[in-house]
């Protein structure tokens, strides 16, 4: 088994494909490939199970049948240019488990690691009563908020209704669908006067020049999950207008525009922002208080 990993390893490194949809590298994506053949659940098993029995569970031979269904799972991945995530269909955010497919883009926000510390240093955990997340694509940041502040409500809206579908999936999956609540949303037009102690959102921010340039990967998942315009600040444009009419009394916007960062400083060269800094890598969050945005945001 070792050596079609190696392999497998090697040919997707030749064929030059992109990684970066929730794996890093070929060997990543090799093995995410392999373990979905022979089960993640087993072979987690036998990994776990001691030196020898791990040992023996990387020297064993693959069974035709697994060898088959590994070579056309690395031929999809190769020719179609389709990222393993969506070959697989399931992959971890924050520590939990995910189901997703090409109806929402894949889960890979550096966010997972500010909910995993209840975003402290910036807030209470224990004052955070209700919880938005703009833009919930297959649920996973808005589900991650239900998991890590278990007494907040959580209500997380999308404008896609397939997103939408997949993130309910998801919820039900997880065993959270009585915290969290889905909503068909334009950004906030469906909210009415409800506020939040936090809003958190990784929205569309992929400009047109950008969106030509991706690798092929990025033609698997919903264009309406990139593109935000010509310069990619369609969407933080609303959000940066419309979000202090929605937080409450202290409470903190957190925003993911990753390499549109350089743009919005540019654009907003007074508005306060804490660009946020991350242990396991990733950027181009910002955070802004209610406060900040009533004074600075017009
Ligand atoms: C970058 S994806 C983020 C998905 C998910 N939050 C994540 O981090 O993996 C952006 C999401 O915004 C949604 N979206 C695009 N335009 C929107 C709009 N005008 N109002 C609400 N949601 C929108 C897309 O459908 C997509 O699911």
């Amino acid at each position: 088994m070792i050596e079609a990993l190696r392999r497998a390893t090697r040919r997707l490194k030749r064929a030059g494909v992109f990684f970066g949809h929730g794996t890093a590298n070929a060997a990543d994506d090799a093995s995410a490939l392999l373990f979905h053949v022979l089960g993640d659940a087993a072979s987690a098993a036998a990994l776990a199970a001691g030196p020898k029995l791990a040992e023996a569970f990387w020297h064993r031979r693959l069974t035709l049948k697994e060898r088959l269904a590994f070579e056309t799972l690395l031929e999809l991945r190769i020719s179609m240019r389709c990222p393993a995530v969506y070959l697989t269909g399931k992959t971890w955010f924050a520590g939990l488990p995910m189901h997703i497919d090409p109806r929402a883009l894949i889960p890979r926000s550096p966010l997972a690691e500010l909910i995993e510390r209840q975003f402290r240093p910036w807030i209470d955990p224990a004052r955070v009563r209700r919880v938005l997340d703009l833009c919930t694509g297959g649920g996973c940041i808005a589900l991650a908020c239900a998991h890590y502040l278990p007494t907040a409500k959580v209500e997380a809206t999308d404008i896609s209704d397939p997103a939408l579908a997949l993130a309910r999936e998801n919820a039900r999956s997880l065993g959270l669908s009585r915290r969290v609540r889905f909503t068909k949303s334009d950004h906030f037009a469906a909210l009415g006067k409800r506020r939040y102690d936090i809003i958190v959102t990784n929205p569309p921010y992929v400009g047109e020049r950008e969106l030509r340039s991706l690798p092929p990967e990025y033609g698997h998942e919903p264009r309406m999950a990139l593109a935000a315009g010509k310069q990619g600040l369609d969407s933080v444009l609303v959000i940066l207008r419309e979000a202090a009419q929605h937080l409450a009394s202290g409470g903190l916007l957190v925003v993911e525009v990753g390499n549109t960062e350089t743009l919005v400083r540019r654009c907003w060269p007074r508005v306060p922002f804490t660009w946020l800094e991350f242990e396991r890598g990733g950027g181009g969050v910002f955070l802004l208080t209610r406060e900040q945005l009533e004074r600075h945001v017009r």
